[in-house]
């Protein structure tokens, strides 16, 4: 299949384009590098042996959209692009809500203008909010969602199912992620982050690279099993593959799955998996709750693994090996 991927440069993006690549399928992306560098397409071609296109332009621009849609003919769309970071949304709350639901309207009406059929959205376990766990398909959404981020996942994922509603020949999927960690194994491609990372395994990672002295474990009277908060961790490979079952599965309407391991790990845990699987001492300290947190959620998996054949195959020790390789290659990420 020729497939559109915007954001492809990204964390997830450019892991999912190596499998298009090493899928057989070509692949071209738009993105406007404003969370990615122009370096992941050579490093995408070392892996793969081949080089996606890469156009740079802000997707919320519908006159370029429609230019590469008029030159390109594609199969399908898979649609990364957007801010994301949960803190900086709740500063810059207009920013999120003009990126994000812009530039998905723009791509879905250069979509509809040019009969494309089937696209494939990047959306998080944040639309549950409060709902009990584990997290299924048919939790309740929209309640208890604390960020302007989390929002417009919400309101996008609704956007898609009235569009996919109205057509009958639309082949929508939404993707709900858990927490996507870890790199790709050779070490070439993996998460970037600009600045002092906010996520839990970026910032362990520095940790153990010597780049961050010490990480603050946010919390740890939950009712968990040694208080710490657990979250549900998935291989940024496995979510890639994730993504090609999403594209080789026929339905009609709008499918929505879960893409997560289905359990669930604490925080310290994490740490002391990454310590016993790199031989890097991680310093940590307990620190108060961070505000917004929930204590403990994860996903139920079963409806992607009955219906697209998908489930995560890699551990937590795959995790932690990946994370430190790509780290320890990359100590500035993509400008190192
Ligand atoms: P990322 O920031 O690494 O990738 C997003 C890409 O989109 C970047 O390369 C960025 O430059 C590009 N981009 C942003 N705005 C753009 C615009 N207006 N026009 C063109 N390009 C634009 O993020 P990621 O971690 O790879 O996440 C990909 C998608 O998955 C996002 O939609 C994100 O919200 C969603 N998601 C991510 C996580 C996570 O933990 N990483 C969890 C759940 C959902
Ligand atoms: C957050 C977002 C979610 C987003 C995800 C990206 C919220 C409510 N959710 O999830 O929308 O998709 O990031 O993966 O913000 N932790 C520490 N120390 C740190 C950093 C994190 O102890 O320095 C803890 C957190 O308290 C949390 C766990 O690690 O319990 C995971 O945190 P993080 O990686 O930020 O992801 P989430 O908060 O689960």
């Amino acid at each position: 299949m020729n497939v559109l991927v915007t954001g492809g440069t990204g964390y997830i993006g450019s892991h999912t384009v190596v499998e298009l690549l090493a899928g057989g399928h070509t692949a071209t992306i738009i993105d406007n590098l404003s969370n990615s560098s122009e370096l992941v397409v050579d490093r995408i071609e070392q892996i793969t042996g081949k080089q996606p296109n890469l156009h740079i332009f802000d997707l919320q621009d519908k006159n370029k959209l429609a230019e590469v849609f008029k030159k390109e003919s594609f199969d399908a769309v898979i649609h990364f692009a957007g801010l994301k970071a949960v803190g900086e949304s709740t500063q810059k709350p207009l920013a999120y809500y003009r990126t994000n639901i812009d530039s998905s309207l723009s791509l879905l009406e250069v979509m509809e203008e040019y009969g494309i059929p089937t696209l494939i959205f990047s959306s998080s376990a944040t639309v549950y909010g409060s709902a009990p766990i584990p997290y299924s398909e048919t939790s309740v959404v929209g309640q208890g969602i604390t960020n302007p981020y989390g929002q417009t996942k919400y309101m996008i994922e609704q956007i898609i199912r009235d569009v996919g509603a109205a057509n009958a020949a639309l082949q929508f999927t939404i993707l709900r992620y858990f927490n996507p960690v870890g790199a790709h194994p050779s070490g070439l491609i993996g998460e970037d982050p600009k600045g002092i990372p906010n996520n839990l395994m970026p910032y362990l990672s520095q940790v153990a690279s010597g780049k961050r002295k010490v990480l603050s474990i946010y919390g740890s009277d939950y009712k968990t099993i040694d208080g710490t908060a657990a979250r549900d961790y998935i291989h940024v490979v496995d979510l890639a593959k994730g993504h090609i079952a999403a594209l080789m599965n026929k339905h009609t309407g709008t499918e929505t799955y879960n893409l997560g391991s289905g359990k669930s790990t604490t925080v310290l845990e994490l740490v002391n998996a990454f310590s016993e699987g790199t031989g890097q001492a991680v310093s940590y300290e307990l620190a108060e709750r961070r505000a917004g947190d929930l204590p403990e959620y994860y996903a139920d998996a079963k409806k992607a693994e009955k219906e697209l054949d998908w489930k995560t195959n890699k551990t937590i020790a795959d995790i932690c090996k990946d994370t430190w390789n790509w780290q320890s290659r990359n100590p500035n990420g993509y400008s190192s």
